[in-house]
């Protein structure tokens, strides 16, 4: 199939479910027929089996070298996608009378803070939305009390990224679904970190978490078993059936990772794509964009054609040259390209040659 798709030079910049690696694609199709020579397809085994174990064991242990976490810090497989998330950490970590600061600073981030409003108080310590989210405020105000200060790493509609974290003395938490393992950081700023794997590291159905343990067991509220973070790390990721094929592809994509060279790779070629995406958008004045330049995304470019009908002509363009995924967010419009790890830079250069040829004939 992905040859195919590799016949047709399809580019995939989705947003998410996106493009993974292709020798995770061969794996993946050779394991639903035939799982390590079980003669059991890997939707069929188990998952209390050893087999299904090793699989697990295998992705936590890459994502545990990636960030470089020692045993203060969990590492889970959870179902649900990031949105389970922003239920699920203020239900382990707020009580009704306590506070949690939420940066607004996307429509995630947004969710998440409104989310979270129905857990305990929430305090905005900063908000972009006088600009509609087009930059990242680095001024933060929240009181010491907070249980947590939550951010989103990468806000994947708007195309804004965090590049310097928060300094806090509180628990940092972060959404990463988007930019998750595309460069090295300091994990160990924060406390806790959730991904829905479906961008940069596996299949939808899906969420990774990184859990400092000193945080759990300090609020009152009783917290529905399936719930509880603790009773998710006492049981090993296995209080019940996992989704077992999405733990299976993000391992694999972890093991990708891994042998291209790790984060440091992963951020080189991130750096690579975005310089050269945003280096054109910068040389053509033709395209607009309202992201803050030291806030770019190296994952989501998002800009526009100020002309509707030469934006929409655009696009038609992108379709017939096999470029998937390229119409902006539904509320935000315009056009976003997304360039996550396994994008080669082929694609981001088809993309830009034909930005060129576009607004030559165009401008
Ligand atoms: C940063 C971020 N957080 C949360 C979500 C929601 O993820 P899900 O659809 O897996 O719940 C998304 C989806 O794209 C996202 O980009």
């Amino acid at each position: 199939m992905r040859l195919q798709v590799i016949e047709m030079k399809l580019h995939n910049f989705n947003s998410g479910p996106s493009i993974l690696p292709l020798p995770v694609l061969e794996q993946a199709s050779n394991a639903i027929h035939n799982f390590n020579n079980t003669g059991l397809s890997i939707l069929e085994i188990g998952h209390r089996t050893s087999h299904f174990q090793e699989v697990l064991n295998d992705a936590i242990a890459s994502v545990k070298r990636l960030m470089q976490l020692d045993d203060q810090y969990e590492v889970l497989f959870l179902h649900g996608g990031a949105t389970t998330q922003f239920m699920q950490v203020p239900m382990n970590l707020l009580d009704d009378d306590q506070i949690a600061a939420y940066c607004d600073n996307g429509i995630w981030g947004n969710k998440a803070l409104k989310e979270a409003s129905l857990f305990g108080n929430i305090v905005v310590a900063a908000s972009s939305a006088d600009k509609k989210h087009t930059y990242i405020p680095k001024e933060l105000v929240f009181p010491e009390t907070a249980n947590y200060l939550h951010i989103t790493t990468n806000n994947t509609v708007e195309g804004t990224q965090w590049h310097d974290y928060p300094t806090t003395t509180i628990p940092l938490i972060g959404d990463m679904s988007s930019d998750i393992f595309s460069r090295q950081i300091n994990f160990k700023k924060f406390s806790l970190i959730y991904a829905g794997a479906q961008k940069n590291m596996g299949a939808a159905g899906v969420n990774m978490l990184v859990i400092k343990k000193d945080i759990l067991g300090k609020i009152q509220r009783r917290i529905p078993t399936i719930m509880n973070y603790q009773k998710h790390i006492e049981a090993g990721s296995l209080m019940n059936t996992p989704p077992v094929f999405a733990v299976y592809v993000s391992m694999l994509t972890l093991k990708w990772i891994e042998e291209e060279g790790g984060l440091v790779e992963m951020g080189r070629r991130s750096k690579e794509r975005a310089s050269l995406l945003y280096n054109t958008l910068d040389s053509l004045p033709f395209f607009k964009t309202y992201v803050a330049k030291e806030d770019r995304s190296e994952m989501n470019a998002v800009f526009f054609i100020e002309d509707e009908n030469l934006q929409n002509l655009f696009l038609d363009e992108c379709k017939q040259a096999g470029f998937i995924g390229v119409k902006g967010y539904r509320t935000v419009g315009g056009i976003r390209v997304s360039m996550y790890n396994a994008l080669p830079l082929s694609s981001v250069q088809a993309m830009v040659d034909l930005m060129q040829s576009f607004a030559s004939k165009h401008a």
